[in-house]
């Protein structure tokens, strides 16, 4: 049974246990190891602090995915965030990416946004299909944004309107 909650503090160092682990798999996400942990506190922190939605799925009590969408700091783009999300590898396509988002995005809403906006890496077909069936549609692609060992790869710009 995994349940999802809104993080608090008690879920830092498991939620940064998480995000290192899936950032090392080095095909998903922007970065290639987590923060440090000290630096994720503070981000997390910051997010509760803001009232932005963070939600983690546990299991066990730790950490196996998350979900969080970060309202932009500026006035004119305030009513919009941008979207982050991760499972670790054995809780995939097991339906819980579609729980995660779907209550985060219920919240994004609730907070008063009107566009959750994200970035995908063009290979990631299992995200890109996630966030389409979510509802977010294409706005553009950013070719050769990311360079890992040498290799080049697309980002896709997505976004969802309420
Ligand atoms: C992307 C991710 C969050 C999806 O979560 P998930 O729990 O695996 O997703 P779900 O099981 O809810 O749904 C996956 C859906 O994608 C689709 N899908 C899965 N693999 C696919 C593939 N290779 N090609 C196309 N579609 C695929 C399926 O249609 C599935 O839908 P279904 O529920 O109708 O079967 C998860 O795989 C993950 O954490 N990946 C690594 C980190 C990551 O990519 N983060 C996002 C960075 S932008």
């Amino acid at each position: 049974m995994i349940e999802i909650i809104a993080i608090s503090e008690a879920q830092i160092e498991s939620f940064h246990r998480a995000l290192d682990t899936v950032a090392r798999e080095r095909r998903y996400l922007a970065f290639l190891e987590a923060p440090p942990l000290e630096a994720t506190r503070s981000f997390v922190l910051d997010m509760i602090a803001q009232g932005n939605p963070q939600f983690v799925a546990l299991s066990g009590g730790d950490v196996v995915g998350w979900c969080d969408v970060r309202r932009h700091p500026r006035s004119i783009y305030a009513h919009g965030g941008v979207l982050g999300m991760g499972i670790l590898q054995p809780f995939r396509g097991q339906g819980l990416g579609t729980r995660l988002i779907t209550t985060t995005l219920a919240a994004a809403q609730g907070a008063g946004m009107t566009r959750v906006e994200l970035s995908v890496r063009e290979n990631n077909l299992s995200a890109i299909a996630l966030y389409k069936r979510a509802g977010f549609a294409v706005e553009g692609l950013s070719r050769n944004a990311v360079r890992i060992d040498g290799v080049y790869e697309n980002i896709i710009q997505m976004a969802l309107l309420f």
